[in-house]
């Protein structure tokens, strides 16, 4: 895979044999990151995304042994939906990664009642906004259609939840192909993490991340504008 956007890399490849394979290194990686703040900072801070692509990671970093009660897990996004339900990724975080070693750490969710989506989003905040920055790894995914976090195609507020010059640390965002209204965190936090990954798998994702990569900002896909906002290479852990 092309890694360069024009003289510029944007990301450095981490290609596995397996997605078992994938999981475990990406845990180890994390759980290195993580205990690499802890020693330095007595604390550290998770990002994770959702979907149905990180389970097998989430799993493998459950088992991982650092010290988890100084560590705190939020999300990248949220749909706005309650933990309950199958869509949660608040709900996806419990049943996979916050269990075994990693049940002592402190979870911080988006998802929350209020009434409009606009309010859930300036509630969330608040929550992110008492964390320590940068975040020490945040997590991202991809979806085919070149979303990562909740910046979708076409979404209400792409332009300003995707600027590194956002003011609010969590946006609602709506889009034609992002189902529930969603909460996401903005560029700074993404774009300004100590360790910052891209995880997804199969060669459909593959091609349209190249198409991302050769296009920058202009294919139209949201992740480019990842790489535009951060100064150096994203790290990619792909399987088949
Ligand atoms: C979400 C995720 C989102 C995800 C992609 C890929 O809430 O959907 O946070 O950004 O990473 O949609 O999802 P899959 O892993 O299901 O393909």
């Amino acid at each position: 895979m092309k890694a360069t956007d024009g003289d510029r890399m944007v990301l450095r490849e981490n290609v596995f044999a397996t997605r078992g394979a994938l999981a475990g290194a990406l845990a180890e990686k994390v759980a290195a990151c993580l205990a690499e703040g802890l020693a330095a900072r007595g604390e550290a801070v998770l990002a994770i995304s959702g979907g149905s692509t990180p389970t097998l990671f989430f799993e493998a970093l459950s088992h991982r042994a650092i010290d988890w009660k100084n560590v705190r897990v939020t999300l990248v996004d949220e749909r706005l939906v309650p933990p309950s339900s199958e869509r949660s990724n608040h709900g996806l975080a419990l049943r996979h990664l916050l269990k075994d070693e990693a049940a002592a750490a402190a979870f911080v969710p988006l998802y929350n009642a209020a009434a409009t989506p606009e309010a859930a989003a300036d509630h969330a905040a608040r929550s992110i906004d008492a964390l320590p920055k940068p975040f020490d790894a945040v997590i991202l995914g991809m979806g085919n259609d070149g979303h990562t976090a909740s910046f979708f195609p076409g979404g209400t507020t792409l332009e300003e939840a995707s600027s590194v010059d956002a003011t609010a640390s969590v946006m609602a965002i709506e889009a034609p192909g992002a189902g529930e209204p969603r909460l996401t965190l903005t560029m700074p936090l993404i774009a300004e993490a100590r360790f910052l990954a891209l995880h997804m798998e199969g060669a459909e994702k593959r091609d349209v991340l190249q198409k991302a990569v050769d296009g920058g900002i202009a294919s139209g896909l949201p992740v480019a504008r990842v790489f535009a906002a951060r100064q150096k290479p994203v790290e990619f852990y792909w399987a088949a």
